[in-house]
């Protein structure tokens, strides 16, 4: 009996984790692949805080492996309750917060909770592909607008208005971006916010990079330029905090409390149905957002060099060119190689020289001529591959 599966699972793609299946038969054969692949920094040379493996270890040994409140660990809410007011987002208390399985998590609860079948949810060109995923999932209209390479990969405003229709129920923003590692401008911001008032939208910002910056940007949290929009603001311990593992994220609920609790209420009640988030791993978000911070302008001073080393390299590469990231860990380079499909490119170069790399259609970027490159990996991994990447692209296109 061949059984045939559900249709919303025909269109659900990962890019990030799809590739990964051809280098794993590289690495049987006994290849040394190269990972530019995945943006989990322990799998590079980045480590947990010893402080919060402590915490959580502790939390085994009490015992408290029980199922947490559905809500989140009260401790841990009111932790990040806390967190918002030193971000400059007011008024929030620990009844906004709900602690979820990593933001993954967090975006499927919130969305689904928000939008019907038919109706549809502004999400990024390029976007973090669980965004189109979960659209998908909740048969919802994908609505994609653009951001604008020539500007800093910057959303495009006018692609926003145009975008926006009756079915229209929220905007999504990545900020910092991934895969673009862009940074949005406080302007950019407002013209959003004034977007999503004038057309009653919800919007999702979300903000896990916000503590990976570099040239000593600032991060302006969206939360904190409005008291009244209704805003979910995602974040969690996997990016800042160096845990992608532990399955820790937020999501935050602001704006005029008595209009956003009919729909924060069902987010909960979704979250109720789904019994908690892991237990012991909550107990480390406390000392995380309240203890020693050390390893985050550790991480970013090494993060930087791989960055401007990346910028570097990748705009010498004869038809490569690159925006300089501001934040997270990844690129997005554009190639100008006539290339008719990239992700037969990007298998090609894994292939023929050991570099994993994404393709940018995997991000929902329309044209066959970007990539992602992840600059977790030290810097000597990182010249090997330009080194590489170099050599592939002169000899196969620079004849
Ligand atoms: C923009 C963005 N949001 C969310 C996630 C998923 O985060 P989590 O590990 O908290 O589920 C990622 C992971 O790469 C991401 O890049």
């Amino acid at each position: 009996m061949k059984i045939t599966p559900a249709k919303r699972t025909e269109k659900i793609t990962y890019a990030i984790r799809d590739v990964v299946v051809e280098s794993t038969k590289l690495e049987k054969q006994g290849k040394k692949i190269l990972h530019l692949n995945i943006g989990d920094p322990n799998v590079f040379d980045f480590q947990t805080p010893e402080h919060m493996i402590r915490a959580v270890n502790k939390a085994m040994l009490e015992n408290k492996s029980n199922y947490a409140n559905s809500m989140g660990v009260t401790e841990a809410r009111e932790s990040i309750a806390k967190e918002q007011e030193r971000l400059g987002i007011k008024g929030v208390t620990t009844d906004d917060v709900l602690v979820t399985t990593g933001v993954s998590e967090g975006i499927e609860l919130v969305l689904n909770a928000l939008v019907n079948p038919g109706e549809n949810i502004l999400t990024p060109i390029p976007t973090y592909p669980i965004y189109l995923a979960v659209v998908h999932k909740i048969n919802a209209v994908p609505n994609q607008y653009m951001t604008n390479e020539e500007n800093g990969w910057q959303p495009d405003l006018d692609d926003i208005k145009k975008k926006i229709n009756d079915k229209t129920r929220g905007i999504v923003l990545i900020n910092p971006n991934n895969p673009t590692g862009s940074m949005y401008d406080r302007n950019t911001l407002e013209e959003i916010i004034d977007l999503a008032n004038e057309h009653s939208l919800v919007i999702f910002t979300d903000e896990i990079y916000n503590k990976i910056l570099f040239d000593g940007e600032r991060h302006t949290p969206l939360a904190s330029l409005t008291d009244d929009m209704p805003v979910v603001t995602f974040n969690g311990l996997s990016k800042n905090y160096i845990c992608p593992g532990w399955r820790v994220g937020w999501s935050v609920f602001t704006g005029i409390k008595d209009e956003i609790s009919g729909f924060k209420e069902a987010v909960f009640k979704m979250a109720r149905a789904r019994l908690s988030a892991p237990g012991p791993f909550q107990y480390a978000i406390k000392p995380a957002l309240e203890g020693p911070q050390d390893h985050i302008p550790e991480m970013v001073s090494k993060l930087q060099k791989r960055r401007d080393l990346l910028y570097k390299r990748l705009n010498e590469i004869e038809g490569f060119s690159c925006v300089k990231p501001k934040g997270a860990f990844y690129a997005f380079p554009k190639f100008d190689l006539g290339v008719k499909d990239d992700r037969e490119f990007v298998l090609d170069l894994l292939r023929k020289k050991q570099i994993l790399t994404v393709f940018g259609t995997g991000f929902g970027y329309p044209k066959p001529d970007h990539l992602r490159i992840v600059f977790l990996p030290p810097l000597e991994t990182l010249e090997e591959s330009f080194n590489k990447l170099e050599e592939y692209v002169k000899e196969n296109y620079n004849k």
